[in-house]
């Protein structure tokens, strides 16, 4: 199976926030926000792009219907504790509350995409198709890198249960 297997590329940015979410203990003021903003920023691209290419299918596809509902349900939990960063002064004992908090929420939810999501996916989509949402993923990244053109706005279950997924490469 190659890099670009769909599955693969969301593991890989689960490892990357593992560390950034660890890395940001040793930081402090300007570094630490800007580090906090780009994380936050890369949290909210990673929960649409699954919105939008992988939780359909699970859905769809591997009869995970419940298990989609559980997904959007953990990203709007995730938003809500990301954004509730904002509301204190970056450094402060509160702030990190609210970062360790998110941090928390957001482990929890990769654990349970990667245990439990994963597998029933990766048994109902064939390789090919995978492939093909990997890169799919990357153009998706690509297109919005530090989260430019999205909302950050609650994802809705019957939405992302219904979203038609294009077949095939993406055409660039
Ligand atoms: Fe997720
Ligand atoms: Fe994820």
């Amino acid at each position: 199976m190659s890099d670009f297997e769909i599955t693969a590329l969301v593991l890989a940015e689960h490892e990357i926030f593992r560390r950034e979410f660890a890395a940001l203990d040793d930081l402090a003021g300007e570094e630490l926000a800007t580090a906090w903003e780009s994380l936050h920023a890369r949290l909210e691209v990673h929960a649409v792009a699954e919105e939008q290419l992988f939780y359909p299918l699970l859905a769809q596809e591997a009869d995970g219907e419940q298990e989609t509902a559980e997904g959007v349900h953990d990203h709007n939990e995730i938003r809500h504790a990301t954004a509730a960063v904002a509301e204190h002064e970056v450094g402060s004992e509160v702030w990190w509350e609210a970062v360790r908090n998110a941090r928390q929420v957001n482990a929890d939810h990769m654990a349970e995409e990667e245990t439990d999501f994963f597998p029933p996916f990766k048994e109902a989509v064939d390789d090919e198709q995978r492939e093909a949402l990997g890169l799919r993923w990357l153009a998706f990244h690509d297109d919005h890198e530090e989260g430019e053109g999205l909302s950050g706005a609650d994802a809705e279950v019957a939405e992302v249960v219904a979203t038609e997924v294009p077949e095939g490469e993406p055409s660039r």
